[in-house]
């Protein structure tokens, strides 16, 4: 790196599954996936983004780390009772048809402090919360409702996104509270 660059990294705060819970979405889900006609996303990757940061200077991540330290860790149980599509990013998703109200209010949280604190701009796009199962599914898939999974939430993380040629890999920096 030159003298002088900033180091950036691809940041996001996210509900990331414990291996239970991985195992047992990737069980739920898989036989769906498959029939989807895009690109599985790998169990070790499954997850909800709670706010997407984008580019963050390494220089912002303590401020980042410290306002997240500050939030109080979130107890909820999560039911992910359906399946969607986003037409417009091509990807199959498990969410949940009602959205708990504290989990609406952590994503906002986040968002807010991350501007306020740590001057970054988190996506302003409604929340969704829903967890990527499948990328590239040009079709609308069949959306029948899964049996839902379960997921108990008592935590949150900071995740960083490192660009890898065999697809993205995730990182989990930070665990606030409990983790799921
Ligand atoms: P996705 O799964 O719906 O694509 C890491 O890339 C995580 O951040 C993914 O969960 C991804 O959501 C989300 N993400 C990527 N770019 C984003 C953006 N511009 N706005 C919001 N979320 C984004």
């Amino acid at each position: 790196m030159s003298a002088g660059a900033v180091h950036l990294r691809r940041l996001f705060f996210a509900l990331w599954p414990d291996e239970a819970l991985r195992s047992a979405l990737h069980r739920e889900t898989r036989a769906r996936v498959r029939h989807c006609g895009g690109k599985p996303v790998p169990a070790a990757n499954l997850h909800l983004t709670l706010a997407f940061l984008g580019n963050v200077p390494d220089e912002r991540l303590d401020a980042v780390r410290t306002a997240a330290g500050a939030l109080g860790a979130p107890r909820l149980l999560l039911t992910l009772d359906r399946y969607g599509w986003f037409d417009a990013a091509q990807v199959l998703w498990i969410g949940c048809s009602e959205s708990p109200a504290p989990l609406r209010q952590l994503a906002a949280e986040l968002g807010h402090l991350m501007a306020e604190v740590a001057g970054l701009n988190t996506d302003l796009r409604p929340f969704h919360p829903h967890v990527t199962l499948a990328r590239k599914v040009r079709n609308p898939p069949e959306l029948r409702p899964p049996r839902p999974v379960e997921w108990p939430v008592s935590g949150f993380a900071l995740v960083e996104s490192v660009t890898d040629p065999a697809g993205a890999k995730y990182e989990v920096l930070e665990n606030f509270g409990a983790s799921a």
